[in-house]
């Protein structure tokens, strides 16, 4: 096998947020989709089984990885196009999703604020459709780009080929692992509403006396709140939200209100409740607990904590001791939010 820009054993430990440890038998960097499709045009490399990496913020590594990993590093940002209703502003796979963000809030095109700070790359933004304080990436997207590894071709899926759903979309599904994605497009409104309504950035918004806050100022509320409840993966190990927030029928949620008047929840367009994950597991009494050297985080229970040295088999051990929790005092069974290889 001709290796060119291959490299053999290489250590993941810090490229995962969690900084678990983990190897790749084999590696590379992807700066470009025309790389990418050369070195699936060889049956060698295309035969390997490959995992794709981002920023590594959304991932529980259990082991070495016997096959390729394929880091994105593809850069760029642009205005492509521009309309009455919206400018249509594109990156590479490989920008840092808040950069990307802070940049579009500069050039003056609003709609991204809500979702500043969120770790990660442009390019894992799709996969499991981030969200945060009342928005959704799904709203602001307009179609990317990327490789189909399955044939070695590029093709461009809009907002209807994405499935996206609450934390979801067809690259966690049917397409798991089929499509290296390479650029997304944006599609920022002009006519922009600010969107204020939850909770923590209402409260934000009104400590800081602002009434009519601009797109930046939105951002700078997140900033300050995730700040607080949120911990650095540059200081503190960790993936972010580790389970989604479930959904139950109507049934389920009035006998569970009926026993917990407090319980916060969402009513959904479709008839069903979302409720807080994060306030479940408080109330098992898992907030700031440690298991082994992985434990609860003390501010937000959605979110659990390498406190150094950690290995992936640790975080799902106390992954499945809160599932177990939740499911004798609720009966409801928790679904992690991050991928896990
Ligand atoms: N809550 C508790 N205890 C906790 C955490 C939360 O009681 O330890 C309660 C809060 O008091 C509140 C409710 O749960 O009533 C919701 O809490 P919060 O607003 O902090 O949001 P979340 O549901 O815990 C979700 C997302 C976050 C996102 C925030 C803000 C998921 C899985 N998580 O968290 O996303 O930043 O809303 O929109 O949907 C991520 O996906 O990695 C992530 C951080």
């Amino acid at each position: 096998m001709s290796t060119g820009l291959l490299q053999r054993n290489v250590p993941l430990d810090n490229l995962n947020s969690f900084g678990l440890p983990a190897r790749a038998n084999w590696f590379a960097v992807i700066d470009a989709a025309k790389r990418l499709i050369e070195l699936m045009s060889r049956p060698e490399w295309a035969s390997l089984p490959h995992f794709i990496l981002g920023g590594g913020s959304n991932l529980v590594l259990t082991g070495d990885f016997a096959g390729l990993v394929l880091q994105v590093r593809i850069a760029g940002r642009e205005l492509i196009a521009e309309n009455t209703d919206a400018w249509f502003v594109r990156a590479g796979a490989g920008e840092k999703w808040h950069d990307f963000v802070c940049w579009t809030l500069k050039q003056g095109w609003p709609g991204l604020e809500n979702l500043a700070l969120i770790p990660g790359t442009v390019g894992a933004a799709p996969v499991q459709n981030i969200g945060a304080y009342g928005l959704e990436m799904a709203e602001r997207f307009h179609h990317l780009e990327a490789v189909d590894l399955e044939t070695g071709e590029e093709v461009l899926l809009d907002r209807a080929d994405c499935q996206f759903d609450y934390r979801d979309s067809v690259f966690k599904r049917e397409a798991a692992g089929r499509y290296l994605i390479t650029a997304v497009t944006f599609r920022l409104p002009k006519r922009w509403q600010p969107v204020t309504g939850y909770a923590d950035l209402t409260q934000e918004l009104e400590v800081r006396q602002i009434v009519s806050p601009t797109a930046r100022q939105i951002a700078d509320a997140v900033i300050a709140i995730r700040l607080r409840k949120l911990p650095d993966p540059a200081q503190i190990g960790n993936a972010g939200s580790f389970f989604k927030n479930p959904r139950v029928e109507a049934a389920t949620f009035a006998s569970l209100a009926n026993r917990y008047p407090n319980l916060p929840h969402y009513s959904q367009p479709d008839g069903t409740f979302k409720l807080a994950a994060g306030w479940l597991i408080e109330h098992c009494g898992w907030k700031g607990r440690p298991l082994g050297p992985v434990s609860v985080y003390e501010h937000q229970a959605l979110v659990l904590v390498n406190r150094g040295g950690a290995a992936g088999a640790d975080v799902l051990r106390l992954a499945r001791a809160i599932q177990a929790s939740v499911q004798a005092e609720f009966g409801i069974q928790l679904e992690p939010e991050p991928v896990v290889l």
